[in-house]
């Protein structure tokens, strides 16, 4: 794909950084996060048109937070600050940050004071404009060679710029679709001051993907981990369209995955002519899983005995070079430690580790680059079905995750029943589009109850329901009660081993999204 023009996010760690980098691909232009200390050296090989600073949770009026590297002021690259970002180059470059006596949260006015090409074409109402703002900091006084080119009523520097160089700051966030005309200011920054040429659009991904694809793998043959979840079907759809009978798609039962779904997998790639060989291992996993209750424990054992049956199955298709993944760009920002450690790295992808080295096979990722909405968008165009694009994700250890203590056939069963219930549920009402993940737990505990006459003592199950941008902060959804209560009414009375439901009413954080 053509990346030639692109333009950098460094992140300084706001919730925001990867929606920034979303913004700038929706106007057109490639984009890439890289962590906020990383080396002159490492920005100048990517050759980007424009810089875009973060905003960030922490306050540049303490010592030791994040800053901007000010070799960057020596180069001739563009840069926007935002929040944070603004802040840090403020600083850094003889103006002074101030704690803010009153924090701003949510909804601003703006004022523009000051024509900028920055606000070319932006609509102002009466010169002012409504934003976010998320900061208890802000700029007390510019530095040398600035002009404030809006205020508002708790920020008199509510965005500046440098009278020559190409420095831009805005205190509010432009990428949030609160704040009116955000998408313009992106814009213009984007093309009126780096002057990117638009190179990113579907038709152009594709394209570029399916050269990469046809360049590296020629015709040699590719294996590929398939699990039914969006990422690794897209790469399927995608394969099959450059190589077609070359791929093998390698689909493992693990015993721990959703009523039907093997059927379901196997129905929907054989209907697109893709190769899907089964691998039905799920007694091998229950048994290594058989008296284990800790979630690291079940995870470990469950990834390894992953790689070991996926060798085997793998050493049955003969002459392979390549393993495929469906390995996603927040995938590789989230893996990609930052160079002086300062800049925190939030968990380690799930994608299975371990795999190519073992096999000695090359990895094949046509997917590293793009965010989970453009795999979305892209597999859409493929003809990837919507009953896949549009599912929930759902964790490679399955449902050992969501039994909480040991993962038994039983439970497994319960489980799955309970899960589809409320799944169903979901899509009749409409509602399942409207979360971003919704599930079952099975809970080790067992709760009296009475149905008819009789006492019951059985087991309780926990219905987890959020929604979420990022899947690193999420929110409970509030489902409406009367639909909480029917799904929970069918569970109990389907399920004559279950006695209670209760509904999970805890956001990310402070728990996790899944239970274990
Ligand atoms: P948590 O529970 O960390 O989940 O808030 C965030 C997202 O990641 C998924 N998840 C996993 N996916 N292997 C996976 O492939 C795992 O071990 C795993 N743990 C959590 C989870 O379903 C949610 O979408």
């Amino acid at each position: 794909m053509s990346k030639e023009d692109k333009i950098i996010i460094l992140d300084f760690g706001s919730q925001y950084t990867q929606l920034i980098a979303r913004r700038v691909r929706e106007v057109g232009v490639f984009s890439v996060i890289l962590p906020s200390d990383v080396s002159i050296e490492k920005i100048q090989s990517f050759n980007p048109n424009g810089i875009i600073l973060s905003g960030g949770p922490e306050t540049v009026t303490e010592s030791g937070t994040p800053k901007i590297n000010k070799g960057l002021f020596d180069t001739d690259i563009p840069l926007l600050g935002i929040c944070y970002g603004m802040q840090t180059m403020a600083q850094e470059l003889g103006g002074t940050v101030i704690q803010s006596d009153k924090r701003e949260f949510g909804h601003a006015t703006i004022s523009r004071i000051n024509n900028s090409i920055l606000f070319d074409e932006v609509k102002f109402k009466n010169d002012t404009l409504d934003v976010w703002m998320s900061h208890g900091d802000k700029v007390s006084i510019i530095p040398s060679d600035f002009n404030p080119i809006a205020e508002s009523k708790n920020c008199p520097i509510a965005a500046f710029a440098h009278t020559d160089k190409d420095w831009f700051g805005l205190q509010f966030h432009p990428e949030v679709t609160h704040t009116d005309e955000g998408i313009k200011i992106i814009e213009n920054f984007v093309y009126k001051i780096c002057n990117c040429k638009k190179n990113w659009d579907i038709t152009n991904i594709i394209d570029g993907m399916k050269s990469y694809v046809a360049s590296t793998v020629k015709d040699e043959k590719v294996i590929l981990g398939l699990s039914g979840g969006v990422d690794s079907s897209v790469v399927a759809m995608l394969l099959h369209q450059c190589i077609k009978d070359n791929l093998t798609c390698i689909f493992v039962d693990n015993g721990l995955l959703r009523l039907n779904e093997v059927e379901e997998v196997l129905d929907t790639f054989s209907k697109v002519g893709i190769n899907v060989h089964l691998s039905q291992s799920s007694d091998i996993f229950l048994s290594r899983l058989k008296d284990v209750k800790d979630p690291e424990q079940k995870r470990i054992i469950i990834g390894n005995t992953f790689i070991e049956v996926f060798e085997q199955e793998a050493k049955k298709i003969d002459n392979v070079n390549w393993l495929a993944q469906g390995t996603i760009y927040p995938d590789v920002i989230e893996s990609s430690a930052s160079e002086t450690g300062n800049a925190s790295v939030i968990k380690s992808h799930h994608n299975v580790g371990g795999l190519p080295e073992k096999m000695n096979l090359n990895l094949l990722e046509p997917l590293r680059d793009l965010f989970k909405d453009e795999v979305r968008n892209i597999g859409k165009d493929l003809g990837v079905p919507i009953k896949i694009l549009g599912r929930h994700p759902f964790p490679g250890p399955g449902l050992a995750i969501r039994i909480m203590g040991e993962v038994t056939k039983e439970r497994l069963d319960v489980l799955r029943i309970a899960d589809k219930i409320f799944i169903d549920e979901l899509i009749h009402e409409g509602l399942y589009d409207q979360l971003s993940q919704a599930f079952v737990v099975y809970l080790p505990v067992k709760s009296v109850g009475v149905v008819g006459d009789g006492r019951r003592y059985e087991d309780v199950l926990a219905l987890r329901a959020v929604k979420t941008v990022d899947f690193m902060t999420a929110t409970w959804a509030d489902l409406p009660y009367n639909f909480i209560g029917k799904v929970s009414n069918r569970i109990v009375n389907e399920i004559s081993s279950v006695s209670r439901v209760v509904y999970d009413c805890t956001g990310k954080p402070p728990a996790t999204i899944e239970w274990e």
